[in-house]
């Protein structure tokens, strides 16, 4: 099975970005985890950043079309994009699993509101790059 492991704004700059919250590890070293960590479980894992909401967009639509399932780390468009919200509901038979690294719940006020959470199977976060593991193992249960 093909999933897309979607990364949102700013994550392309991991391992340079406030590392006291975000961490040392960089963007293409968890790729490459969950890219190994995909083939243990027969998942082939395609892996796309972008800063950009309309290309987030255009991978979830076609996602629709290529894809099983969708790991996320929205970024700060988490709590701002009713478009990501919108673009998920349209291609309902593909489940999303959200992903932050950090606990956003015990950040600032305007992390706790997401627009991706009413849309996704269910969410992880505070557990850093194993996050992204989790979120895969929870996908590959899901989708059977
Ligand atoms: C983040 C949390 C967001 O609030 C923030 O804007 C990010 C990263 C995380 O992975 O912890 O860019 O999604």
């Amino acid at each position: 099975k093909t999933v897309y492991l979607l990364n949102g704004p700013n994550l392309n700059m991991l391992g340079k970005r406030e590392p006291g919250i975000y961490g040392a590890d960089t963007l293409v070293s968890i790729e490459a985890d969950c890219i190994s960590f995909g083939k243990t479980i027969g998942m082939t894992v395609e892996c796309r950043q972008s800063n950009h909401e309309g290309q987030l967009i255009d991978w979830i639509h076609e996602a629709g079309e290529k894809a099983a399932g969708i790991v996320f780390n929205p970024g700060a468009y988490t709590h701002t994009s009713v478009a990501l919200h919108d673009a998920i509901k349209s291609v309902p038979h593909v489940p999303v699993v959200e992903i932050h690294l950090t606990n956003v719940h015990a950040r600032e006020a305007f992390r706790q509101k997401s627009y991706i959470s009413p849309v996704a199977i269910g969410v992880i976060c505070g557990f850093g790059p194993l996050g992204y593991q989790l979120a895969l193992r929870a996908l590959a249960e899901r989708l059977g």
